[in-house]
């Protein structure tokens, strides 16, 4: 998920390296490093921080080698500290790789490789992947028929680069999953997990595709399937200024995270969405699965975003698993005086993992004896060290300060959790089935709202002028009605409010003119003619409605102004969908009245004081 950079080639690799890593910060990382071959062996410099600390430590030694890796890492499987840093190695310290991704079943791996006497290091997935690839090495003594041999056994995703003191000559590339783009120069060759780190070298590029490799060395470059069936690379020209590549082409990064959702909804699922047998699989609630059985009560908490993920999760969870849930401001939990028994689970959710809000309130359930579990994005960050277990969303890096993937990951993770109490209580396997079957879906329908992006600028045009937005869902929808107004606050600046619809005659419908916007959450659901109705009230005062109703719904076409359409799913299921056209709505809006999206005024991504 992070940055890789690999060099072959004429010129000394170290500062072209850097260079690289440097270029690729802009992903966010948290750990540093470098391998290199030295002697007879490798030289690895890597720590947890910045790719200048990483510099300084290098400084002054004479590495003069003309092949290398880096890598920048952001955490998925182990808290971000030295040893886990990339490059891992392999038993001998002789083989080193970088990775990008997960390996889904590092645990099996792990368990066979100790069986055989290897020890490990690090907490992370990828040093399995070069142990694995090393111990392959010692018995085939073949690089390249190792390396294939252990991509072929395992499963999730990766992006890599191996290096052997053995063979200082070559360097192997690989992907599945995960991008590697090789720019070819004159006797040189550049890998990187993005052309941000290339461009200022070589524009001419290829790309390798899922399960290809890449064997590369001074004289020329060979790339075949992992199954040994050789590919040809189709050479590219790099046409985009090195900005533009940062963001992945996209003019901003949370227009880039907005486009991701349908990769980052089914990264979260991933590995623990078992659709056909209706069961999830989520690691890291092993330790508490007896206290989550006899759970009592949850109780959900988080700032903004985060606290509107929970809203949801409330809904699913009580419906699904029959339990109840609260769901409190983390603000407010930490200063009142909770009722918590020790029967009660508190669940802490929050992206980055630094809010001072959460973090203090996860303290104070500890502090009154209840379980804490935390559902984070930033592996390592003090809710996720700090709680008694969790689960990570594996969104990749958030640059925008706006939340978007985050959420919808939450509300991924949320759902499985809600499955997952469920199948311990009364839910039967059928309808786990039905929601998980329906889950594996919801990628291709994000999708499909997202390639109507030009259809919501138009709409975002009309009202851009506007100084009051009304944001009005029910049910399950009610918290994105929430959401929607959140986003459209932060980065475009007007103010918006969100309401359950119901609740506007007592009281907003007094703001409604023919000035008055009202985004209304309007699938076919069980309360759909409920929201008809409310739309009608609107209408009849003259207000403006933007409908956000399933595709080909000509009751809600003949009522509203405007109807963003979203694919059919289950009722249960919607705020996964209905939140993606409110984010472009917001997103076009901010730029239609020339806002900084990426960092709207006075907001900072992380909130880490009080
Ligand atoms: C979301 O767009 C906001 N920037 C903000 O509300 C955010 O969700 C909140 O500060 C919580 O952050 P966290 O998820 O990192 O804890
Ligand atoms: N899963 C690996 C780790 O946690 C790779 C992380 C990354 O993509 O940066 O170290």
């Amino acid at each position: 998920m992070c940055g890789i950079v690999g060099y072959i080639g004429h010129r000394t690799a170290l500062p072209l390296l850097l260079n690289g890593l440097k270029r690729l910060e802009y992903r966010g990382y948290d750990s540093a490093g470098i391998a290199l071959p030295h002697g007879e062996g490798l030289y690895i410099v890597k720590h947890a921080g910045t790719v200048a600390q990483l510099e300084s430590m290098l400084n002054g030694l004479d590495l003069p080698a003309t092949v290398g890796i880096g890598h920048t890492r952001w955490a998925t499987h182990g808290e971000p500290i030295d040893r886990n840093a990339h490059p891992h190695t392999d038993a001998s310290g002789r083989l080193a790789i970088v990775h990008n991704g997960i390996i889904e079943n590092y645990a099996t791996l792990k368990a066979k490789l100790q069986e055989d006497g290897y020890a490990f290091r690090s907490d992370t997935d990828t040093e399995v992947l070069a142990v694995f690839i090393g111990a392959l090495y010692e018995q085939y003594g073949d690089i390249e028929l190792a390396v294939r041999t252990a991509l072929s056994e395992v499963q999730g995703t990766f992006g890599l680069v191996v290096l052997s003191a053995d063979h200082p000559d070559i360097l192997i590339a690989a992907r599945r999953g995960s991008p590697i783009v090789i720019g070819v120069g004159n006797g040189e060759y550049i890998v990187a997990s993005d052309a941000t780190a290339i461009v200022e070298y070589t524009r001419s590029v290829f790309y390798l595709t899922d399960d290809e490799l890449a064997i590369l060395t001074r004289s020329g470059c060979q790339t075949k399937t992992i199954d040994d069936i050789p590919t040809s690379a189709e050479l590219l020209e790099l046409e985009f200024d090195l900005e533009r590549i940062e963001k992945g082409g996209y003019p901003h990064f949370m227009l880039k995270e907005i486009h991701e959702q349908p990769e980052t909804f089914r990264d979260a699922c991933r590995g623990r969405l078992l659709a056909h047998e209706g069961n999830i699989k989520l690691g890291g609630l092993r330790s508490v699965e007896q206290t989550l059985r006899r759970a009592n009560r949850l109780i959900l908490t988080g700032c903004g975003t985060s606290w509107h993920a929970a809203l949801v999760g409330e809904y699913w969870i009580e419906e699904l698993a029959r339990l109840p849930v609260e769901v409190e401001y983390a603000s407010e939990f930490r200063y009142r005086n909770p009722v918590l028994s020790p029967d009660d689970v508190v669940v802490a959710i929050s992206q980055s993992g630094e809010t001072a809000d959460t973090l203090a309130a996860v303290r104070e359930a500890q502090m009154r004896g209840a379980t804490v579990l935390g559902i984070v994005n930033v592996v390592g960050s003090s809710i996720a060290r700090e709680t008694h277990a969790g689960v990570y969303i594996h969104a990749g890096p958030e640059i925008g300060v706006a939340s978007t993937k985050a959420f919808t990951s939450q509300l991924a993770i949320l759902m499985l959790l809600a499955l997952y109490l469920g199948r311990m209580r009364h839910l039967s396997a059928t309808q786990a089935q039905e929601i998980a079957a329906e889950m594996l879906r919801l990628p291709d329908k994000i999708q499909t709202i997202l390639s109507r992006g030009d259809f919501i600028q138009d709409i975002a045009r009309s009202y851009a002028h506007a100084t009051n937005f009304l944001y009005l869902g029910r049910g399950v929808n009610f918290p994105i009605a929430l959401e929607g107004a959140l986003k459209m606050k932060e980065i475009s600046y007007i103010h918006a409010e969100g309401y359950p619809a119901a609740e506007m005659k007592h009281g907003p419908i007094a703001l409604i003119d023919e000035n008055m916007p009202a985004v209304v959450i309007a699938p076919r659901d069980e309360l759909y003619e409920k929201v008809l109705a409310n739309i009608e009230e609107i209408r009849a005062r003259r207000g403006k409605v933007i409908a956000i109703a399933d595709e080909n719904d000509p009751d809600i076409a003949a009522v509203a102004n405007h109807v963003i359409p979203i694919p059919r799913t289950l009722p249960l299921l919607t705020p996964v969908l209905t939140v993606i056209p409110l984010q472009l709505l917001a997103y076009y809006t901010a730029i239609e009245r020339g806002c900084n999206v990426d960092m709207p005024r006075n907001l900072a991504k992380s909130v880490t004081v009080e």
